[in-house]
């Protein structure tokens, strides 16, 4: 653990999304390529900020999620507010934790700015085994996703 070849993955994604600069058809591209990077992930997606303090449903990987979630609520909320990067290794332990699927059991949310330092939403990887997630995760998806969301523009809320 872990098992992805992150340089790998960032030249794919390189070569699919090129100078793609939009939000939705680069966010889809992303979950489709990191969801089946590796079997730790069972729920790969994004949440965009679509409202003040408001994220909803991007392209996803995966049984159905919540369609809407405060930054108040839950693992995403806590990455969307702080602007942090949220692993979580069990997720019974995090209060607030939205259980949109009875069998996960760890998450790493990452929050997804442009090169302003806009937020445009959160990536969030769910997993069925506990503890799935490694700081070596969350640096290469981080990294990753600021080279791609770059030149998105910020959310008109
Ligand atoms: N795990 C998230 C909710 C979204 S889903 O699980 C798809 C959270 O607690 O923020």
């Amino acid at each position: 653990m872990p098992t992805i070849d992150y340089p790998r993955l960032a030249k794919t994604l390189q070569a699919l999304t090129g100078n793609e600069t939009d939000t939705v058809a680069l966010m889809a591209t992303v979950t489709c390529e990191v969801h089946h990077a590796d079997t730790r992930f069972d729920w790969t997606g994004f949440y965009r900020v679509v409202a003040p303090e408001l994220l909803k449903i991007g392209p996803y990987q995966g049984g159905h999620g919540c369609l809407v979630i405060p930054f108040a609520k839950g693992v995403c909320g806590a990455a969307a507010r702080s602007g942090q990067t949220q692993i979580v290794a069990d997720v019974e332990a995090f209060p607030g934790h939205i259980a949109c699927a009875a069998s996960t059991r760890s998450e790493l949310v990452v929050p997804v700015h442009n090169s302003d330092g806009g937020l445009l939403g959160v990536f969030d990887i769910d997993s069925d085994q506990p503890d799935a997630f490694t700081a070596e995760d969350a640096r290469a998806l981080e990294h990753i996703l600021a080279k791609i969301f770059a030149d998105c523009p910020a959310p008109t809320i």
